[in-house]
């Protein structure tokens, strides 16, 4: 069966279209490609277009009448950006969806699935970053935000770091600790408490000790990065780095 998906281009609607494909259904993608990637629509029956474009979706139904439904993933998805820019946000996603929703009824093809977004079910909770590089700091901030994350406490003192995380596991059980820090970012080399320290002390806190730990350092050698293993760090990644691309599906992942 053939179904429509409006933003098939990006992530999560290219995920779907190969959904559909491996069930033996035909997705058809509509994509602006304002954000989504062309790759993803190749080998796919594709319109280039918005999604408010009356013309194109009437093509679209002449070309397929036999469309069974709509999944409608094209959207503008930074949260940070929806906020600095709120008017072209609303308009993007929520004038144009009522274009489309409108077009399909009028059409005949009411039936459709809305991907609304990750963030109505709020934000998820902070990494906890030991940096005392400020710029490194600001990176990994931005970084975090970008991923979704909120509350982040950031500490350029190991051992101040250390007593926060202190503080949490007396407050919480291992169940309540991850509402309220998701994982913990460290550096190697950090004044009064080292990130291996560190990673050591957290595995052996019994409230702690399932947290995700992620080593962020100049000094991941071969040998520095055995240690960190034996410490048990969730994941290691090197610096200086293009940080959105090393650090985001890292924090994604873990
Ligand atoms: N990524 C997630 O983890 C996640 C989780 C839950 C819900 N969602 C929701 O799913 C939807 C898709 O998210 P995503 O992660 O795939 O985003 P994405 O940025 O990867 O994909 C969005 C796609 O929509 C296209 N697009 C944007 N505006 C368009 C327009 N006016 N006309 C035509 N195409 C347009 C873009 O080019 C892009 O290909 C969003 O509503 C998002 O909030 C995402």
């Amino acid at each position: 069966m053939k179904y429509l998906i409006t933003g098939g281009a990006g992530y999560i609607g290219s995920t779907i279209a190969s959904a559909l494909e491996d069930a033996g259904h035909t997705p058809i993608i509509l994509d602006s490609l304002i954000t989504g990637r062309r790759e993803f629509t190749h080998g796919r029956i594709f319109y280039h277009a918005d999604i408010a474009d009356r013309p194109v979706l009437e093509q679209i139904f002449k070309d397929h009448p036999d469309i069974q439904a709509t999944v409608h993933c094209a959207a503008l998805i930074v949260v940070p950006e929806s906020t600095a820019r709120p008017y072209e946000y609303y308009r993007e996603n929520v004038g144009k969806s009522i274009e489309l929703f409108h077009v399909l009824h009028e059409l005949g093809y009411s039936r459709f699935v809305f991907s609304s977004s990750a963030s109505v079910y709020d934000l998820v909770p902070g990494f906890m970053v030991r940096e005392d590089s400020p710029l490194i700091r600001r990176m990994l901030d931005d970084a975090l935000v970008q991923a979704g994350y909120k509350d982040r406490q950031g500490f350029s003192d190991g051992q101040e770091a250390w007593k926060y995380l202190e503080k949490l596991a007396r407050e919480h059980s291992p169940e309540t600790l991850r509402a309220v820090c998701a994982g913990v970012i460290s550096d190697i080399e950090m004044p009064r408490m080292d990130g291996f320290t560190l990673t050591r002390s957290i595995r052996e806190n019994p409230v702690l000790k399932d947290l995700p730990v992620v080593l962020f350092s100049s000094l991941i050698s071969k040998d520095n990065e055995k240690k960190g293993i034996q410490v048990g760090a969730t994941a290691q990644i090197s610096k200086p780095v293009s940080y959105t691309h090393l650090t985001l599906p890292t924090i994604y992942s873990v």
